[in-house]
């Protein structure tokens, strides 16, 4: 730029130019230079429809076209000179284009506008982080499912409140997760099909009066239609909404998976050894291997919805149509995509190399009366009893067994006979924990056949 005085993409009616701490606040080139790949992409299919439909030349077009590379590849070879005076990433591209190709780049923002612009460039960032997203979700499903099919009818304390319940299996508990983190997939992909659609024309807000062809450039951009409401295409970012959203829902099941693999991999638990690649050690405690990278994705829950309700706050509220407030949107968004694709990344590595310790899960599954459930049900169905009144008995034998410091099957059947005398020995077979757990075969239910049942269904899903 020769002319510091005042802006070269607007200046004409300033006389001076703005402030220091005006261009400190106003400028997002510092960040919008993320979107610089996209921001070149929807340039050249808008140059590419101006000459398809006559509003430039071919001539021009394909003078813009090759600067538009030119700038591309300086960008990405770490050459090109971001000035804080030009704002951000759109008026820097063009300044540079004017710099390569001279007057051609002047004819280049015909029928187009910034506001069309930067909703055309983040709504392609996103729809990039949506599919990067959608990868990531599938790898850490594909861990769960080995891990799921590895120990399918291996035996582990079912909790509630965090306290013993009732024996499941270690294969249906991984498949609860692959449950959850496939309704994160369907959300993310219902969140792509809603948002491809282009704003590019829309224009400043009120669409343009040059004869330009919308559905050119969506389809060339990938989109699958152009959005059908010229003030709507420049003021909304639900599309950015429904990302952080989706994203802090699945960053919510990660955070719980994470607080499980803390809880399971301390020593009072040993349900599983992590292995060293995603452990850390102690500086001064030698014995100590630290489960980091699960405390670390437990807490990326707080960013990621901490960004989704940041956004929410910038939005609510905004007039019709755009607004500076909007500029706001893209560091909440790039942080969270940021840090969601490594917590992603890293619990599906976490995933694949963690090892069960099948011993301490079976270990675990039979101490607390976890069977209790199952002699009451037993006491049901074989002597008739209401299901009250079993229950009533269950616990008087469970305050039996813990008076004389041992299990439920450890009881004698005389043990059990002074508190019901109905009491057979075929009683035993229900307390151990592989029974109960193969006896739960209502569908969803923990029984090995069913879970099995279950893995091979999303297996072919998931292909
Ligand atoms: N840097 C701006 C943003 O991110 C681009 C759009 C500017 N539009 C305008 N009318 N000032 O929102």
């Amino acid at each position: 730029m020769s002319d510091k005085s005042s802006n070269q993409m607007w200046g004409g009616r300033f006389a001076a130019g703005p402030d220091a701490i005006m261009e400190a606040i106003n400028a997002s080139i510092g960040f919008d230079q993320r979107m610089a790949a996209q921001d070149i992409a929807g340039s050249r299919a808008h140059a590419a429809m101006l000459a398809a439909t006559d509003i430039i030349t071919d001539n021009d077009a394909e003078a813009i076209r090759e600067g538009l590379l030119t700038v591309l590849s300086e960008i990405e070879g770490g050459t090109f000179q971001f000035s804080t005076a030009l704002e951000d990433i759109h008026m820097n591209v063009e300044a540079r284009l004017k710099e390569l190709i001279g007057d051609p780049a002047g004819r280049l923002h015909t029928g187009r506008s910034r506001n069309d612009q930067v909703a055309t460039d983040f709504r392609l960032w996103v729809r990039d982080q949506l599919d990067a997203f959608e990868g990531g979700l599938l790898a850490l499903l594909r861990a769960l499912l080995g891990q799921a099919e590895a120990g399918a009818d291996w035996v582990m304390p079912g909790f509630t409140h965090l306290q013993t319940a009732q024996p499941v299996s270690w294969g249906h508990h991984m498949m609860a997760y692959v449950e959850m983190f496939a309704r994160d997939l369907s959300r993310v992909r219902d969140a792509r099909a809603r948002m491809n659609e282009s704003p590019l024309g829309a224009a400043a807000l009120a669409g343009t009066g040059f004869a330009i062809d919308r559905e050119m450039t969506a389809e060339a951009l990938g989109f699958d239609r152009p959005m059908a409401n010229s003030l709507d295409a420049v003021s909304d970012r639900d599309f950015a909404l429904e990302f952080l959203s989706t994203a802090s829902i699945c960053a919510m099941h990660l955070s719980r998976f994470a607080e499980e693999l803390v809880i399971w991999s301390s020593a009072q638990f040993r349900f599983v050894t992590l292995s060293d690649r995603f452990s850390t050690g102690s500086s001064i405690m030698p014995q100590k291997k630290n489960p980091d990278a699960a405390e670390l994705i437990r807490a990326k829950v707080g960013r990621i919805f901490g960004a989704n309700v940041a956004l929410m706050m910038v939005m609510k509220g905004l007039p019709l149509t755009y607004s500076k407030d909007m500029q706001e949107d893209k560091e909440q968004v790039f942080d969270a995509a940021d840090n969601l694709m490594l917590a992603l990344a890293a619990m599906e590595g976490m995933v694949r190399d963690m090892a069960p310790n099948k011993h301490a899960l079976e270990g675990a599954a039979s101490a607390g009366f976890s069977t209790a459930t199952d002699l009451a049900d037993w006491l049901v169905r074989e002597t008739g009893l209401p299901f009250r009144d079993a229950h009533h008995v269950t616990g008087a034998l469970v305050a039996m067994a813990e008076g004389k410091g041992c299990d439920l099957p450890d009881l004698s059947l005389e043990d059990m006979q002074s508190v019901h005398a109905a009491i057979t020995a075929d009683v035993f077979d229900v307390l151990g924990v592989h029974n109960s757990v193969a006896s739960r075969t209502s569908y969803g239910g923990t029984a090995p056949v069913r879970v099995r049942e279950q893995i091979a269904r999303w297996k072919e899903r998931l292909g």
